[in-house]
């Protein structure tokens, strides 16, 4: 069997999302087909404290360092997968980025628009470096079928999209804030760009751009403890719905969609669900149920029958895990990175299915601004 290529990664930022993927480059031996493979060389953080967790599991990483421009130095490293507060998105990636360092970033990219403008001209003047942002729930197999079925467009009319990201981390009122929960770090749009691109990733590559937008959004928890107990303000929106209108791109017709994000949502733990509703056909997934896919034929006068299918293990990347079996949110992080390495090695190839590109991340901000305005105003406004 030929040598695999390896991909020298630098990890900044690493938290919640630097472990996960980190966890996902340990298992990559899961992935039966890849021709290239992940190798974290240099790690960076502020919190030293994070660092011995990589040190006990990673002989491959040499370089531990609180200062990033270490790693932009490093001539080894080919990409970065940066994983940082939002406020630091626009210093970091267009210093990544002015690096030559190729980039998978983290949502929302930018803390606000025009810092999202400002990344994308920097990845405009420099057209040789690849740059994705994350997003992985679509790589869970009824999202990834989901897909499937949107490029094959069964649907007759789509009557409505509903699409989502439910958790309630937020619920328990005594919950320590930290950086999510604060504007300086997390920015004005709170849940809406915490969780908005797993809302949008599907409908924006599907060509479903809303042509104006209204929100309602809810700031629930007005105060949380600090670390000391001190009650402080909690500044951010804890729940928004977006209700636009769509233009399908190419049938001539239009439809509503909604796009959830919720930070309090009782008896969700973490529930990605999209659901497109149309009178030939409709086809629902819920990460709540992650086997089960939900589809309905409807032919005029016949039964309307919902028809749930265990999907079980299809992955877009096949893996060593039998089709029969469960799928979780790990798996979904290494079929995001695998989509990540496969269209990094190979540009230009056609994917599966593809990260989220810099200019849909722009799209997110135009939706995310406008639901901003309209959840302060009260109005519905055109984007
Ligand atoms: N794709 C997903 O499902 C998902 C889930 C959670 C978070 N995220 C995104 O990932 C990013 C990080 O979120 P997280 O949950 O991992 O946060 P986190 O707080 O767990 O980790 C962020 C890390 O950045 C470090 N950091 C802060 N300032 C730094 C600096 N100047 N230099 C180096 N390191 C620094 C912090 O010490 C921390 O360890 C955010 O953009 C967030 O929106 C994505």
């Amino acid at each position: 069997m030929a040598a695999k290529r390896k991909i020298r990664v630098g990890l900044i930022g690493c938290g919640l999302m630097g472990r996960e993927f980190a966890v996902a480059a340990a298992r990559w031996p899961a992935l039966v087909d890849m021709q290239a493979s992940p190798e974290i060389i240099g790690i960076c953080d502020l919190n030293e404290n994070l660092f011995e967790w990589y040190k006990s599991n990673f002989d491959s990483i040499k370089t531990y360092t609180t200062n990033y421009e270490d790693l932009l130095a490093d001539k080894n490293i080919e990409l970065i997968y940066c994983a940082v507060p939002h406020n630091l998105h626009e210093k970091f990636y267009t210093d990544i980025i002015r690096a030559g360092k190729h980039l998978l970033g983290e949502k929302p990219f930018g803390i606000d628009i025009g810092a999202n403008e400002r990344i994308l001209e920097v990845v405009k003047t420099h057209p040789d470096i690849f740059v994705r942002c994350s997003s992985e729930f679509p790589f869970f197999p009824g999202g990834h079928q989901i897909q499937k079925y949107i490029a094959e467009n069964p649907w007759g009319q789509i009557l409505e999209v509903h699409s989502g990201l439910l958790h309630s981390s937020d619920i328990n009122f005594e919950k320590t804030i930290n950086w999510k929960r604060m504007i300086a770090m997390n920015g004005e749009y709170g849940c809406l760009s915490d969780l908005g691109m797993h809302a949008m990733h599907i409908p924006l590559r599907a060509g479903w751009i809303p042509n104006g937008v209204y929100a309602s959004l809810s700031n629930i928890v007005t105060e949380r403890p600090d670390s000391k107990g001190e009650k402080v303000p909690c500044e951010t929106w804890d729940n928004g719905t977006i209700t636009c209108n769509v233009e399908h791109p190419s049938d001539g017709y239009s439809f509503p969609m909604t796009l959830k994000t919720y930070r309090i949502a009782p008896g969700e733990t973490n529930t990605w669900f999209i659901e497109i509703i149309g009178t030939k056909f409709s086809a629902k997934f819920s990460t709540k149920y992650p086997k089960t896919l939900q589809t309905m034929h409807y032919e005029n006068g016949g039964t309307q029958e919902w028809r749930h299918t265990d999907i079980g293990h299809n992955t877009a990347y096949k893996t060593i895990t039998g089709s029969i079996f469960e799928f979780g949110f790990t798996d979904a992080i290494l079929q995001m990175w695998a989509a990540v390495i496969d269209e990094f090695t190979e540009p230009g190839k056609n994917m599966p299915f593809g990260c989220i590109t810099p200019e849909e991340t722009y799209l997110q901000h135009k939706i995310l601004t406008a639901a901003l305005e309209s959840g302060k105003s009260g109005k519905a406004i055109q984007l």
